[in-house]
């Protein structure tokens, strides 16, 4: 199939008979490690996935009017309060008026949107919708920095959609750098490319189940850490020591343990990154699973399942649950030259539990870290 890019200008043209001046693009993301610990202001390690959300440019006056590819039309007036607008044009909608709101010049537009990213595998597909609808949406002005382009998409999420999600997701596809994972401080904002050693691959596992993002477990989760933080003493469970979690009891002890151990194992994941050394990434990775299925209880029986089938095969060094939890994709480590039999030999070991079967194809997918949002001129 053509790139989302490719059918996007196809599309433009077929809808409006005209061609887009520019196309706005963002990619989604898997996370490496890192999991649960961006709202507690810790540090995350995603990567962005070459699968990319796409929307064309072509400015008009008044109405913003889109033609999306498999989810129908969607027009709306910026005058308008994104309340307005349902489904996936909110989030287009949204960003309109949050990057209106803080002065950034809005043009209005008609265009069209295509995606790569698969929706609610928990790869992000929202934020990628939000960084390129706000790369589209302030096209013919000053665009926002990367990290005040993520602040307004968590704005989105937050305050337009009402998930009270954390700033990953959208700082990664705002901001990632092609061949690295990007090394996130969730409360600086600050990012550093750490760049994916040699001779290993990341696979990516949809087992084909979806979930809405739960939230009420992850509103639970929220609210255990800043408990967490509150008995501690400190701002955010981000400054507690990693053996905090000893003086606590309980759910919110195990809670914190995972946060607090997530957080060494992110420092100790970038300096094997840049050693070089796969087998430690590899057991990080296995470690942070085992953690948020045990103490943190955002795993599933399809993500279990996943994990200890990819962990059973030649050239897996590690794997675990990326995202949010609960159903969608696991990430794997794999060394570079069993990528082909380990992606073969997985999709057919794999046997979907009883508990929760797959809605969609299992599909396995090595993925080049890729670079962040951008948008072109169309010639
Ligand atoms: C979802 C949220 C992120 C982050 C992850 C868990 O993807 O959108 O902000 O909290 O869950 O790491």
């Amino acid at each position: 199939m053509a790139s989302a890019h490719q059918r996007a200008l196809d599309l433009h043209r077929a809808r409006y008979g005209t061609t887009p001046t520019r196309v706005a693009s963002a990619p989604g993301r898997v996370n490496l490690i890192g999991e649960h610990t961006d709202y507690n202001d810790g540090h995350v390690l995603p990567l962005a996935l070459p699968m990319r959300t796409v929307i064309t440019v072509e400015p008009t006056e008044g109405d913003v009017v889109l033609t999306s590819e498999s989810f129908g039309e969607a027009t709306f007036d910026p005058d308008n309060p994104a309340s307005d607008s349902v489904g996936w044009a909110r989030y287009v909608h949204g960003a309109v008026e949050l990057a209106r709101g803080e002065g950034y010049g809005i043009s209005p537009w008609r265009g069209v949107v295509t995606t790569d990213v698969p929706v609610g595998a928990s790869l992000s597909s929202s934020a990628a919708l939000e960084m390129a609808a706000l790369i589209a949406a302030c096209l013919h002005g000053q665009s926002p920095e990367p990290a005040a382009l993520a602040r307004l998409g968590q704005r989105i999420e937050n305050e337009v959609i009402g998930l009270g999600t954390g700033i990953m997701d959208q700082l990664v596809s705002a901001a990632a750098v092609d061949g690295a994972a990007l090394l996130i401080d969730c409360r600086s904002l600050e990012t550093r490319p750490v760049p994916l050693p040699d001779g290993v691959a990341v696979v990516v596992v949809d087992t084909g189940t979806r979930r809405e993002l739960e939230t009420s477990a992850y509103d639970e989760r929220r609210a255990d850490c800043a408990e967490a933080a509150r008995l501690l003493g400190v701002a955010a469970l981000r400054d507690a020591d990693p053996d905090d979690w000893q003086r606590l009891e309980g759910r919110v002890a195990m809670r914190a343990r995972h946060v607090l151990g997530e957080q060494v194992r992110v420092a100790g994941a970038v300096e094997a990154m840049i050693a070089g050394d796969l087998v430690t990434l590899g057991r990080l990775m296995d470690q942070s699973h085992d953690s948020l299925r045990d103490d943190y209880e955002v795993s599933g029986p399809a993500l279990d399942a996943m994990v200890s089938t990819a962990r059973g095969l030649p050239g897996c060094l590690g794997a675990r649950m990326t995202g949010g939890g609960f159903a969608g994709c696991i990430v794997a480590l794999v060394t570079g030259d069993k990528v082909d039999s380990f992606s073969e030999a997985l999709a057919a070991a794999y046997q979907a539990p009883a508990a929760q079967p797959s809605t969609e194809p299992v599909a396995v997918m090595a993925v080049r870290p890729s670079s962040g949002a951008s948008s072109e001129l169309v010639t």
